[in-house]
């Protein structure tokens, strides 16, 4: 059996979650692949709304095993905040958990780093969640990091955490003022968590692939997106992860041969959250219609969202990283009052074409508009293809053909029931 990988085009906050959802019906298994509780992919289902960090967005199905993959950095404190608020509305979440043994755990010392970081860096911030993301997956690389599996060792905590907190106190000491790490206390913190996870360990390069192997189906769930990749994205200003194709297979440790269908998933306009340079976003009126329409208010830090056009270069170059197979488009509803669309077919450089999303010089570029007629009536309703107004067929057809990739489904609202299959 296959496995499908859901990968976010833009800037986060696609929808991804609510499309996992709309997925999963037909999944048994749903990995989260790299990242942490940076991520808010809200799900809605009746007059019910959960909002998942950690855990992936297929826990709803009953049936359904959800892994935490090891290209993740796992705050155990949110882990179970999480796991209790689901329990607490009568849904089973712990025996449908598994988590990679080479995930990362995110420690407290991450986050107040995270924070300080940020709090130092005044004019030049990131704009982080300030989640300990950044600062946890440098532990990582810098191979000063702690693995879930790493728990299950007794050396660790005689040889490895004394010298890992050692350095980390000089860090949090010297260079933030902050208060240090007591060992004792986060020695007792991680012997206790090794016995709350015990059972939902596993090596998922073996799990996973041998359940591939067996016909079970896998549904791959990136969080963030493309634009915030820390290699493809718009560096300095993204997340500490790959959320791209790369990072599913690294992240989650499947082979590249169960990989056959990838879909992009993408705002019919755009959104960011946090610092950094966006092409496409609109400052004044229209930026706040936007925001207001589509609710654009970030679901983890509360922060409103920057909001602007539907950005073709953007997704081209998310089509091509990530080798989409189709496109799910999200949010459409959201332009349903617009009389003009905007949509941003193209840069120039230095006053010259480009046809690519470049790596650097972002703020640099010329934006190309394409202006489409709007709509002006509700789509939320809809459900079929046919039955969409004509305009709104158009908008989707020219996202379509400007990003070279066939859109799949049409997403008309947050439930699962507001979606439009189109083949
Ligand atoms: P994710 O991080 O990509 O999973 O996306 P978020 O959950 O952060 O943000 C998407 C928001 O849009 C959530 O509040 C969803 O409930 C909502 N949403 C998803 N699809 C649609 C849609 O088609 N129309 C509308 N109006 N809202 C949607
Ligand atoms: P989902 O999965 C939108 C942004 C932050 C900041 C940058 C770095 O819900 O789409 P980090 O805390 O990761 O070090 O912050 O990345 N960011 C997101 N923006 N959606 C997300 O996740 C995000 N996760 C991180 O705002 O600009
Ligand atoms: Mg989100």
């Amino acid at each position: 059996m296959p496995a499908t990988l859901i990968v976010g085009t833009q800037w986060g906050d696609e929808g991804k979650a609510k499309v996992i959802d709309y997925l999963a019906k037909e999944t048994d298994i749903v990995v989260r692949y790299q990242g942490g509780a940076n991520a808010g992919h809200t799900v809605k289902v009746g007059n019910d709304k959960y909002i998942f960090r950690l855990i992936p967005s297929g826990i709803l199905y009953p049936r359904t095993i959800c892994v935490l993959g090891g290209g993740m950095v796992i705050d155990p404190d949110a882990l179970f905040d999480e796991i209790n608020e689901i329990e607490s509305k009568g849904i089973e979440a712990r025996g449908r958990l598994r988590i990679a043994d080479n995930a990362h755990l995110l420690m407290p010392y991450h986050k107040e780093i995270d924070i300080r970081s940020e709090e130092a860096s005044g004019a030049y911030k990131i704009g982080t969640t300030k989640r300990g993301i950044g600062a946890c997956y440098s532990d990582k690389v810098n191979r000063h990091g702690i693995r879930v599996g790493m728990l299950y060792s007794d050396a660790f905590y005689t040889d490895i955490l004394p010298r890992l907190i050692e350095e980390k106190n000089k860090i949090l000491e010297k260079v933030y003022s902050a208060p240090p790490v007591v060992f004792t206390d986060l020695k007792e913190k991680l012997l206790a968590l090794r016995e709350k996870i015990r059972d939902m360990v596993v090596n998922t390069p073996y799990y996973l692939n041998m359940e591939l192997a067996s016909g079970k189906r896998v549904l791959l769930e990136g969080a963030q997106g493309t634009m915030l990749d820390l290699d493809f994205g718009t560096y300095p200003y993204v997340t500490s992860s790959n959320p791209t194709t790369g990072g599913a297979l690294s992240g989650s440790g499947i082979s590249f041969r169960y990989l056959k269908s990838v879909i992009g998933i993408t705002k019919a306009y755009s959104t960011r959250v946090g610092e950094g340079p966006y092409p496409t976003e609109c400052h004044g009126e229209e930026g706040e219609v936007l925001r207001k329409a589509g609710n654009e208010f970030g679901s983890v830090t509360g922060r409103p969202r920057r909001c602007g056009w539907f950005d073709t270069e953007v997704v081209r170059h998310a089509a091509r990283i990530n080798g989409l197979s189709a496109l799910a488009l999200t949010k459409l509803d959201v332009l349903d009052t617009f009389k003009t669309i905007k949509v941003a077919t193209g840069y120039e450089l230095d006053g010259k074409r480009i046809d690519y999303f470049p790596s650097c010089r972002v703020p640099q570029l010329q934006v190309i508009y394409e202006e489409f007629a709007g709509w002006q009536e509700p789509t939320s309703h809809i459900t079929k293809w046919k039955a969409l107004p004509k305009n709104a067929r158009k908008y989707v057809e020219a996202v379509s053909r400007f990003c070279g990739v066939p859109v799949a489904w049409v997403s008309v609202g947050p439930d699962r029931e507001n979606t439009i299959a189109l083949h």
